[in-house]
This record gives structure tokens, sequence and C-alpha cells, in this order.
């Protein structure tokens, strides 16, 4: 695990945006895992300027992000479908047949959950990226989830309802249930880069880090990633004890 304590959320950004783009100049056709918060909008925003300067196209790219909200259709406004438009799909040449989320209208969500880890199996990813729960949750595996899990529904944490109630109009319309790429799907991915910033991540930073690999923090199991870079702003590296500058 590779460690980049960096000066401020702008930078932890920019940095992200580099790395994602230079795969995808390298590997046009590239396969990203996205993640959804309100941490990697800043990177969102770098790659469709990147984009709009003709310094990288999406046009062959394939995406599959992370997870999805049971109950809210992608029309939804805060669907995560809804959330990826308005920040990436909607600003670059990514063609939408190309992008890849779970329904959550599935009509059964165990077989849509089925359907997703299939398609992963098809489209493993060339890079993962991920934000980092406030409970060390990545995507919606919340603390507990088995490192072997596949796509799976979630019953959402409390901390995880309180977490994310800012994008809605009050806490009792945020979904309760969730479906996710599981553990072993990420742990899958090729490359892998977690982006916190703020100090309300740096408890969770200094598990993912400096913890012990346990289903407890599901961020934990990056440390045996053969390729996970954290890029973290000096907030939520602040309880780190080690030395990685
Ligand atoms: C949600 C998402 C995660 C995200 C986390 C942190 O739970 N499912 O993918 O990493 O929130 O969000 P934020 O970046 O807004 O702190």
């Amino acid at each position: 695990m590779k460690v980049l304590i960096v000066k401020d959320y702008e930078q932890m950004s920019r940095i992200a945006a580099d790395i994602i783009a230079d795969i995808v100049r390298r590997n046009p056709s590239a396969v990203l895992g996205l993640a959804t918060g309100s941490t990697p909008v800043g990177m969102y925003k770098l790659l469709s300027q990147f984009v709009e300067e003709k310094k990288a196209s999406f046009k062959k790219v394939r995406t599959v992000n992370l997870d999805e909200y049971v109950g809210l259709g992608a029309e939804h406004e805060q669907s995560f479908a809804h959330f990826m438009r308005t920040h990436l799909f909607d600003s670059v040449d990514v063609a939408p047949n190309n992008t890849h989320i779970p329904n959550g209208l599935a009509d059964d969500p165990q077989s849509e959950c089925d359907r997703y880890h299939r398609l992963l199996q098809q489209l493993p990813q060339d890079v993962q990226v991920l934000g980092l729960g406030s409970n060390g949750h990545i995507g919606f595996n919340e603390p507990d989830t088995p490192f072997d899990s596949t796509t799976h529904t979630v019953r959402l944490a409390e901390s995880t309802v309180r977490d994310n109630a800012r994008f809605f109009a009050s806490r009792e319309e945020v979904p309760q249930t969730a479906i996710t790429m599981g553990i072993s799907e990420i742990m899958n991915a090729r490359k892998i880069i977690v982006l916190a910033s703020g100090k309300n991540k740096a408890q969770a930073v200094k598990a993912m880090v400096e913890g012990e690999v346990t289903p407890a923090c599901p961020a934990s199991v990056l440390q045996n990633h053969a390729d996970c870079t954290v890029i973290v702003d000096e907030d939520a590296a602040s309880l780190l004890a080690g030395n990685y500058r």
C-alpha cells in the first residue's frame, strides 16, 4: 500500500485525475471502476477539463460504478446514476451504453446483484477509484462484510445513512438499502486508488493504513492489494503514525 500525503483536496484531486488520465491514454478502452460521494467530485471536474481540452478521451472507455441505492431509479436526483451523469458522464465523451451501475429499481435485487457480478467478471477494472466511509466502508461494504463478498444488497449502517443524509431533503428520505460491488470484486481491480479528505476521515484512514486487516474495517483489506495507492490530504492523514513523505 503506497500512501501519498498531499497538501489539500485540490492536490489530491489533481494527482488522482492525472493517474486516471494516464491509464486512459495508455489504454483507451480501459475499464474504470468509479465512486460517488463528495470526495471524487474534484477529480471528475479535472477529468472533464482534460477531455474538453482534448488531453484525454473517454470514447472507448468502459465504466463500472461501485453501488446504487435500492429504490432510486437512474432519473432520481439522489441516485448515484444521476450523480455520475451530473459530475462526469455528461461532460466527457463516454458512450452511455459503456457505463454500468446497478439498477436500483430492479424487480429482484438479488438477480440484479448476480447480473452485476457477471458483468464485473467480463469487465474487470483496470483501476478502481474508492472513497472511504467514515466507518471504514468501501463502496457500501459496511463493517463485518466478508472479504470474499461479491455484489450484494446491504442494509446501510446508521452512520452511513447519517453521513449521506446531506444529499437528501431529510434523513427519512435516505434509502435504507443499497446494492454494492463486493470486496472481492473491488480487490480484483488491477490497480486501486483511495481518496480521503478532511478530519472526519482521519480515524478511518488510520485504521485502513495502519490498523489490523479485519472485516471490522473493510478498507483495511486494501493493505493486501498488490497495487493500492492511498491519496490523502493533511487533515485525513493527521492520525497516521508512520512517515510516508
Ligand atoms: C458513500 C459511498 C462511498 C463513498 C462514501 C464516502 O457511502 N457509497 O462510495 O466513498 O459515501 O463519501 P464522501 O466522499 O462524500 O465522504
